[in-house]
């Protein structure tokens, strides 16, 4: 391998946020069903600086779920770490954010930008943007409630008729939050169109606490895009790492100024693509992650030939030890040979 002696000349520069630093300011993007312990755990070796878990609702909390508990579970040495929470009702809010801090957080983050109808009909997640005084009202609850910071992620608004991005940042600094997320997208636009990192530098000029930009990151040069854009401090990646954390090496060296990293090897996919499936496996038991391989295992093959294939076949394999081999044999065997690709139909049922 070449070794690169090129010294860095960081792009971005890292922040405090309370008693740490953000270095590199590059976060793995909260992802409900996917960012799970086992994910974080794979794509904290590729540069990331902070790692969120899933959206906690904190009616959940209040239920004292054990799948509740299992999504805030954090890694012995997972740290900084956000627990983040979604809610509008402050009491329960405040709760699960006393929760959160007693299950390890560094800090506690508030999802005001989760779009989906369920929570969106309880008046949270994105919902809460139209209502700017219910905003204020949580925020300043929660920062009260705990002494650890208190961080938002936000979308740019409900729609582009009502698009109140900087309002929502002024209010969220005048509350106390230390951090603020922004996805470039409003509620209407759902996962549609595309993330406007203009709206994101919106925010950044309103506000004096450090902005994370997120959305459409896709590599080393759209990260690059986003921050000559919008000026944000930081960047999160979210759909871009789903069977690709080698995504994050590529923009972690982009905002630290080094070469792109190499291509992983079929032999370094692989490495990653069983550990993956083994922390699973560990952290949910076979039966669940026999169901959760099924997710992510396919995305691994993305781009690679005989991919659309192996995603149909591998969806056909339900036991354990075969869906191992199965895997094994499309990611190591120089597989594009179609005798291999038949040893993988043979694993389905
Ligand atoms: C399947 C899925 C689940 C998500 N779950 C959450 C969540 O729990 N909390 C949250 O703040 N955002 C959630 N998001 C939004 C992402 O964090 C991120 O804001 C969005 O995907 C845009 O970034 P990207 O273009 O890099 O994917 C989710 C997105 C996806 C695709």
């Amino acid at each position: 391998m070449i070794q690169h002696k090129t010294l860095s000349n960081p792009v971005l520069s890292g922040f405090k946020l309370g008693k740490f630093d953000i270095n590199p300011p590059l976060a793995l993007a909260p992802m409900a069903g996917i960012t799970d312990l086992p994910f974080r755990r794979i794509c904290r070796r590729f540069g990331i600086g902070l790692t969120v878990t899933e959206m906690i609702a904190s009616r959940a909390v209040e239920q004292g779920r054990e799948r509740t508990e299992r999504m805030a579970e954090l890694d012995k040495d997972e740290s900084p770490v956000s627990i983040q929470i979604a809610g509008s009702d402050s009491k329960f809010v405040v709760d699960a954010a006393l929760w959160a801090v007693d299950h390890g957080a560094d800090f506690v983050d508030i999802n005001m930008g989760c779009p989906v109808k369920k929570v969106v009909k309880q008046v949270a997640g994105s919902a809460m943007l139209r209502d700017e005084a219910l905003v204020a009202r949580v925020i300043d609850a929660v920062v009260q409630a705990v002494d650890i910071p208190v961080t938002l992620k936000i979308r740019t608004g409900w729609d582009s008729e009502s698009k109140n991005v900087q309002n929502i940042a002024h209010i969220a600094e005048d509350n106390g939050i230390q951090m603020l997320t922004v996805h470039g997208r409003t509620r209407a636009q759902m996962f549609n169109g595309q993330a406007s990192w203009e709206d994101i530098g919106l925010a950044k000029q309103a506000v004096s606490i450090p902005v994370i930009g997120n959305g459409d990151i896709v590599d080393g040069a759209s990260a690059l895009e986003m921050i000559r854009q919008s000026g944000c401090d930081g960047v999160m990646v979210g759909r871009a790492v789903q069977g690709n954390p080698w995504v994050l090496a590529e923009v972690h060296a982009a905002i630290m100024g080094l070469p792109k990293p190499e291509k992983p090897s079929a032999e370094e996919v692989w490495a990653v693509v069983h550990e993956h499936m083994l922390h699973l496996a560990d952290f949910h038991g076979v039966k669940r992650a026999s169901k959760l391989v099924r997710k992510h295992v396919p995305w691994y093959s993305k781009g690679r030939r005989g991919s659309a294939e192996f995603r149909s076949s591998f969806q056909k394999v339900f036991e354990w030890d075969k869906q191992i081999e199965a895997a094994k044999t499309y990611f190591l065997s120089d597989i594009h040979d179609e005798e291999a690709m038949s040893v993988v139909r043979d694993f389905a049922a």
